[in-house]
């Protein structure tokens, strides 16, 4: 069944797992993703970009997931709208079935230039009220996502947002996301630890310096209540990077997050766990292998069987890792 960010991350937080949220596009993911949670009986986040939305349509995305919920009446289901920008894409998502929705109100609209506070909290407030009226839920976000190598603020496809910041004004401020919460009444909190969107995270191995899991430690010290929720979590694998340069891929040499970093914010109040880079790798691994091993094959089934087991492979792992297994 389809339920709410809010019923899905309180039960979360009651028996102390976190969830995994997977990027969705089409129906193979949808697929993969579901069959995972199903073989290990976990719940599922499966969220959609704005870039999600104009690819597969409103109408789809929503007819795919009440499919999916069919086919897994066991598993329940929250679909979330991940980096709204704005009003309008957040309440048209609810009005196309969306359970949750993902007020980013850290960037401006452009969702390139960092926000004002009292922007991000007038309109995730607003959001807020809106989504709560028809029973759906809100992340917000405090901080900006980014880079603490580069100090380079990251816009939501990866690249660069304009202008470079400091640590201070990258982290999220324990004090002020108590502020926040409190403010804008939203049901789960997006912060922001050092990590960036996208496969090119980190030039090395991360320690502390440049992964700063102690920030969420801190946020959960002061808002112990509240449901964290940790974006550009993947971790990068070595041996999907393998796999991809091995079949003609030219991917540079990048580190991710650590499963074991993440295992340790779930410990600490994370619940929600954004996860697209991954699950982007695991397909493209094997549509890689398959064209390099059989450059006669054309049937896109041939390609899309393997990509959809390295997927399901890499979703099961996450719920095992996350404890969210046996919580359906
Ligand atoms: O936050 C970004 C997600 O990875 C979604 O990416 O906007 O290319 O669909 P996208
Ligand atoms: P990754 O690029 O690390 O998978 O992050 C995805 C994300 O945060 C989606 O909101
Ligand atoms: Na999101
Ligand atoms: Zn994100």
């Amino acid at each position: 069944a389809l339920i709410t960010l809010r019923q899905l991350l309180d039960d979360a937080a009651e028996h102390g797992y976190g969830v995994p949220a997977f990027n969705i596009n089409n129906m193979e993911q949808g697929l993969a993703i579901l069959k995972a949670a199903d073989t290990v009986d976990a719940p599922v986040i499966l969220q959609a970009s704005r870039g999600a939305r104009s690819y597969a349509g409103d109408i789809m995305l929503r007819r795919m997931v009440q499919a999916l919920s069919e086919m897994y009446p066991a598993i329940p289901i929250c679909l979330h709208q991940d980096h709204g920008n704005n009003e309008a894409t957040c309440l048209s998502a609810i009005r196309h079935g969306f359970t949750s929705v993902m007020m980013d109100g850290s960037l401006e609209a452009d969702m390139k230039t960092p926000a004002s506070y009292d922007y991000n909290v007038a309109i995730t407030a607003k959001v807020a009220e809106a989504a709560h009226a028809v029973g759906a839920s809100v992340e917000g976000e405090l901080g900006v996502l980014g880079s603490l190598e580069t100090g380079e603020a990251a816009a939501e496809d990866g690249s660069g947002a304009e202008g470079k910041l400091d640590h201070d004004q990258l982290l999220t401020d324990p004090d002020q996301a108590v502020d926040f919460v409190m403010r804008t009444k939203c049901d789960a909190l997006a912060i922001a630890c050092g990590t960036s969107h996208g496969a090119y995270k980190f030039t090395r191995q991360p320690d502390g310096d440049i992964l700063a899991m102690n920030v969420i430690e801190a946020i959960h010290h002061t808002l112990p209540n509240t449901h964290l929720v940790m974006h550009g979590s993947s971790s990068v694998p070595q041996p999907l990077q393998d796999l991809i340069n091995a079949n003609g891929g030219e991917m540079p040499q990048t580190w991710g997050v650590p499963v074991e970093e993440i295992e340790r914010g779930i410990r600490h109040g994370v619940r929600k766990v954004n996860i697209d880079t991954d699950c982007r790798m695991a397909m493209t691994g094997q549509f890689r292998r398959v064209a390099q091993e059989n450059p006669k094959e054309f049937d896109p089934r041939k390609f899309l069987i393997p990509a959809m087991a390295e997927l399901e492979a890499l979703c099961r792992d996450r719920f095992e890792r996350f404890g969210t297994v046996g919580n359906a």
